[in-house]
């Protein structure tokens, strides 16, 4: 381990963000009611220019008035590059009660987006006498997102999350797919007359785990856009969990049970880590560092290893 140990992320669960658009609040009570850890109620793109000021005040209701139990409740701002998001972030928090958790900063670009946010969050919290520091996360979905995600990463003590936003960076890095997520038609290799699918994603994904765990940030992967590929939504999920992300956004409701159940530890993975962890603790009292379980090497790095799945666990079930 370097002399700078590496930091824990937020200690709560991040397994599914549902998504809903601002401008259609008949949805926010299902949202509240559904199995999701974190809602992020919307304000950028699945809601039309002309309904942002309306879709700021229906937001700005439904965190007052629904009762959101224990969900992280975000919001997602316009981008810096539009005439909307000075007034996202001044009306949610001059006009919206403790229950907002957290601020989504989308397409972000470099450190210093964060930091144009934070200084204005920083001055509505002083000039309203909020006293519950509002939580960022970020999503990286462009060319310059990607290429700065390290700087990102350690832009604010406010940032929590940080999530790869697949639509957009598609389009930003000029890709040659419509999909959101997943595997995509013309990304395979070839041999001996048989196609490979591999994952156009994986590079940025892999940089965003990296980023996120040098700076105790949580990684997130984003949508999933064919909510009815079932089997597409869980190769991705677990894909991403295998990779050290966290959870996954649900873009239709019938994603959050999915996300859940693959960003949980199973029982199974959980007993197998107890049982390396016994393992390990046996080779202890031997005077051994290194041990064989079931046929396979496990020393000091397996503890590590282990741990990461038990904590998960226990952190989920509280
Ligand atoms: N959260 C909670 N409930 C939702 C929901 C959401 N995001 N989207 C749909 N529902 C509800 C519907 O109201 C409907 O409820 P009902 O059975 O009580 O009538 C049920 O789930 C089934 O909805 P369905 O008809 O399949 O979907 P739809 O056509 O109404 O909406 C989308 C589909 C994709 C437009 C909608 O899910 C949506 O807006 N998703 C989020 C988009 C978004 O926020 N994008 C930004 C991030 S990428
Ligand atoms: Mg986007």
């Amino acid at each position: 381990m370097s002399f700078r140990v590496q930091p824990s992320a937020p200690a709560r669960p991040n397994r599914c963000q549902l998504f809903g658009p601002g401008s259609r609040p008949a949805i926010f009570e299902k949202m509240a009611a559904s199995a999701a850890d974190v809602i992020n109620l919307d304000l950028e793109d699945s809601v039309s220019p002309d309904d942002k000021p309306q879709a700021r005040q229906n937001i700005i209701q439904a965190i007052n008035d629904i009762d959101w139990g224990t969900k992280h409740l975000s919001v997602r701002i316009n981008g810096l590059d539009t005439p909307y998001w000075y007034r996202d972030v001044v009306e949610v928090l001059e006009q919206a009660g403790d229950r907002i958790d957290q601020i989504m900063i989308p397409k972000v670009g470099c450190a210093a987006d964060v930091y144009a946010v934070d200084a204005l969050v920083t001055a509505v919290e002083a000039a309203k006498g909020r006293t519950k520091p509002i939580a960022f996360e970020v999503i990286i979905e462009t060319a310059a997102g990607i290429a700065h995600v390290e700087e990102i990463a350690a832009s604010s003590p406010r940032l929590q999350a940080m999530s790869l936003g697949a639509a957009d960076f598609a389009a930003s890095m000029g890709m040659q797919t419509t999909g959101i997520g997943g595997t995509q038609e013309n990304y395979y290799m070839y041999r001996d007359g048989q196609k490979y699918w591999s994952d156009p994603w994986h590079w940025a994904q892999t940089a965003i785990v990296a980023a996120c765990r040098t700076h105790g940030v949580l990684p997130v992967d984003g949508p999933f856009g064919d909510f009815s590929d079932d089997e597409g939504f869980r190769a991705q999920a677990l894909r991403s969990a295998t990779l050290g992300m966290v959870g996954k956004w649900a873009i239709h409701p019938k994603q959050v049970a999915l996300a859940n159940e693959i960003f949980t530890p199973s029982a199974e993975a959980v007993q197998e880590a107890r049982d390396i962890l016994a393992a390990m603790e046996q080779a202890r009292k031997d005077g051994q560092g290194a041990a064989v379980y079931k046929g396979r090497l496990v020393d000091l790095a397996s503890i590590r290893q282990a741990e990461v799945i038990v904590r998960q666990s226990e952190m989920i079930s509280g």
